[in-house]
């Protein structure tokens, strides 16, 4: 059986574009009986950015309640908090000592701060700290603890993930085979999401629609959707328009289909977005109802993930007590 990992970091609410780019894709693969899905909160890598307790534990548990809300299955799945799992830290400590600083210094996240600073005439350094700097390594150690065959990822994180390949070919030339050589999975067909100014959703351009918005504060949203000046008879393009797009991702293929007629004969925005508006109200009400329940009962979202903890553990174990045995840490 082979495993399918993936992380996701908790920096921020999830919006339609996390769902339709990375957590919709992770969770048709976890649907896949041939394949042992391993999907957690990668708190810690988190802390490179948040500092504020109260906002970490919100969006933590706000990550833990999306997986759930949308049906992933902790049963069938390993499913946890980073930082409830010690051995992924033990072995980024090792993994850290097995990774060159030059490595590091060409990790895109680093130097993309580094190009900031320089631009702004500041330290090129200034305001990184080491876990932003050594952030790779640390998401080697998530990806190769559980021997991972397949990691999901954004476009962004292919780097991330041939970093950890090579660590794991490194690492197995010198002590023999250990560790598992991990293949990035990028979704080509996934659209990029666009965000109510027309640019790609991002957390950066604070043009997001979050994913469990409520109700009412969601038409309201959608209704800030910037469109052209197009009078309603006038014919559009649909596959030049934001509306459109979101509609798709919730639609059926018959709905959609009639819509792109309507679009092509002439629809108003004000109509389309109400139809929009009902499209994701009618996917997104059922989830949307779980995640507040298990937003309000957290003691359940801990438990589930307490027990996630103990299953990553006890997977985890075993390769930790082989590659210390064979650095001669352990006997
Ligand atoms: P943000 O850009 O809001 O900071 P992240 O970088 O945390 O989002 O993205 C988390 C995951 O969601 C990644 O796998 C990324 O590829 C996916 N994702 C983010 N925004 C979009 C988008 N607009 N369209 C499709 N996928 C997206
Ligand atoms: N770095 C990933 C992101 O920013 C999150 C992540 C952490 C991850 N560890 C991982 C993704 C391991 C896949 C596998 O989106």
């Amino acid at each position: 059986m082979k495993t399918v990992l993936t992380g996701i970091k908790p920096t921020g609410k999830v919006h339609l574009g996390n769902y339709s780019g990375a957590i919709k894709p992770a969770l048709n693969l976890a649907r896949d009986n041939k394949l042992e899905p391993i999907y957690f909160i990668a708190d810690y890598h988190a802390l490179t950015s948040v500092r504020d307790p109260e906002e970490m534990r919100e969006l933590s548990y706000g990550i833990a309640a999306t997986w759930l809300a949308l049906g992933l299955d902790p049963s069938k799945s390993i499913f946890y908090r980073q930082s409830d799992v010690p051995e992924i830290f033990e072995l980024s400590w090792i993994l850290s000592c097995f990774s060159s600083k030059g490595l590091m210094n060409r990790a895109h996240a680093y130097k993309a701060a580094v190009d900031r600073n320089n631009e702004a005439g500041r330290e090129p350094d200034e305001g990184v700290n080491i876990g932003l700097f050594t952030y790779p390594v640390l998401m080697a150690s998530d990806i190769l603890l559980f021997k991972s065959d397949l990691v999901p990822v954004g476009k962004d994180q292919i780097q991330h993930v041939e970093i950890a390949r090579h660590l794991a070919e490194g690492f197995n030339k010198q002590y023999g085979e250990t560790f598992s050589i991990p293949d990035y999975v990028v979704e080509e067909a996934t659209a990029i999401i666009p965000g109510l100014d027309g640019r790609k959703m991002s957390k950066s351009y604070q043009n997001t629609i979050p994913l469990f918005e409520e109700s009412t504060k969601l038409r309201k949203l959608l209704n800030r959707i910037k469109t052209d000046s197009s009078l309603p008879n006038e014919p559009k393009n649909p596959d030049d328009s934001v509306v459109f797009a979101l509609y798709q991702e919730f639609a059926s293929d018959k709905d959609i289909a009639r819509m792109r007629e309507r679009f092509e004969n002439g629809i108003g925005w004000g109509e389309a977005k109400s139809e929009l508006y009902h499209a994701m109200n009618l996917f997104l009400e059922e989830p949307r109802r779980k995640y507040n329940t298990y937003m309000s009962h957290t003691d359940e979202l801990e438990l589930v993930l307490e027990k996630g903890a103990e299953k990553a553990r006890d997977k985890a174990r075993p390769l930790l007590n082989e590659v210390k045995r064979k650095l001669g840490i352990r006997m």
